[in-house]
């Protein structure tokens, strides 16, 4: 991999995205390898933790690239289907930002389904200042993570959330020191790793939308047949907690 950085462990893929000449800005070959990871992660679900290298999460898409793109290439969804694959991989996302998450950047994040951030992260949409729309999910992703008046913010009038924005719109779980970052991220990981793997997956589908109450029902239906269950139940009434 040429811009990314990954490490396959057992239960989770780590990608760090690493292009420090662009600040990470994301370009056609960084879509590429990301797609490749997405392979990987459909084929044999784990969760998967994105950060980025060099105190930079992503400066957005690549903007020599976005300058050469036409109508053609825009309906091709170049980052917008990424990004959703990303939101509908099997088992839980988590990004950990330090330092810039701007356009691309951001829109990847808000992909993913847990953020935690450094006191240097920064969130923003800069894309109608390049005369552009934040198509690859902004525009209705951020709305649902931090409510319409913030998004519009962001949105509009280039409202950037620092940090201890971000934490109080809810936009990332907590902020901690860019030393501790990815050792929290992975204590969130190791949290998730603990819960059933089904249950998880089903979860993490139902939560994101698909046909309630149905859905919840015939989710509920497969778990309530698993041994998994019966085995984590039994536990629980025989003492033993997680
Ligand atoms: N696409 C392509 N190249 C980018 C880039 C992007 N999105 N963001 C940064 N770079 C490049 C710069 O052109 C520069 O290249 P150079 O060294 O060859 O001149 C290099 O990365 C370092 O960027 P620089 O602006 O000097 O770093 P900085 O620390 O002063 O500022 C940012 C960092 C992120 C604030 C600034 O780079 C920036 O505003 N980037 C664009 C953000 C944006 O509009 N994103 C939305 C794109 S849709």
């Amino acid at each position: 991999m040429s811009t990314l950085r990954v490490e396959q462990l057992d239960d989770r893929v780590v990608v760090t995205l690493r292009r420090p000449e662009a600040r990470n800005a994301i370009n056609a070959a960084m879509i590429g390898e990301l797609h490749d990871v997405c392979a990987s992660l459909e084929q044999q679900p784990r969760l998967l933790l994105i950060t980025g290298d060099g105190g930079t999460f992503a400066a957005g898409a690549d903007i020599g690239e976005l300058r050469e793109r036409g109508r053609d290439q825009a309906l091709q969804g170049i980052n917008s289907r990424l990004f959703d694959r990303i939101a509908k991989l099997p088992l839980p996302t988590v990004a950990a930002v330090d330092g810039y998450a701007l356009g691309g950047g951001a829109e990847l994040t808000y992909a993913c389904d847990v953020r935690l951030a450094s006191p240097s992260a920064v969130f923003g949409n800069p894309e109608p200042g390049l005369g552009i729309l934040a198509a690859a999910g902004a525009c209705w992703r951020l709305r649902e993570l931090v409510g319409g008046s913030v998004a519009k913010q962001v949105l509009l009038a280039g409202r950037r959330l620092d940090a201890d924005e971000a934490l109080r719109f809810g936009l990332v779980t907590e902020v901690v020191p860019a030393g501790d970052l990815l050792k929290r991220a992975h204590a969130l990981l190791d949290r998730m790793a603990r819960s059933g793997p089904l249950a998880l997956r089903l979860t993490k589908l139902v939560a994101d939308g698909a046909g309630h109450p149905l859905t919840d029902d015939l989710a509920q239906a497969i778990l309530f047949e698993s041994e998994d269950k019966r085995v984590r139940m039994d536990a629980f009434l025989a003492g033993g907690r997680s």
